[in-house]
């Protein structure tokens, strides 16, 4: 599963042209995406924090598959947001069901750095998918 949820708005976004760090605070773990290697794991928009989150196995819960039909991969983004997507009206609905939410929550799935910034992240203690993902 995974792309783009035919029944919604088209989400616009600027795809990352260089290299950008996300560091994910709960977990101590800062990880590089490189837009060359950009689509990593097929699972919400390209580039996505959701989409480098999986390529470097950061355990991020995304029940639906990244087509905005959940809010399991809600995130509090602290530092970068500047350099994302807008959020689009779907993502705000599903967001409204989320747990915590926070002036600087979205949807892993649907926020897209444009790689101009740094982003330091953090995934709610509820939203961690404890059965990591593993390398294939
Ligand atoms: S994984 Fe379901 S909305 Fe992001």
């Amino acid at each position: 599963m995974g792309g783009q949820n035919p029944y919604i708005e088209q989400v616009e976004f600027v795809p990352a042209t260089k290299k950008f760090k996300i560091t994910f605070v709960r977990e101590g773990q800062t990880v590089e995406a490189d837009p060359e290697k950009i689509p990593y794991d097929h699972n919400g928009l390209p580039g996505s924090i959701l989409d480098v989150a999986l390529g470097h196995h950061v355990g991020l819960d995304h029940a639906c598959g990244g087509v905005v039909a959940c809010s399991t991969c809600h995130v509090i983004v602290h530092q970068g947001l500047e350099s994302c997507n807008e959020a689009s009206d779907a993502e705000l609905d599903q967001l409204d069901e989320a747990p915590g939410v926070t002036p600087k929550s979205r949807l892993s799935c649907q926020c897209v750095p444009d790689g101009t910034a740094d982003l330091v992240v953090e995934i709610p203690e509820w939203n961690k998918n404890y059965a990591r993902e593993t390398e294939h």
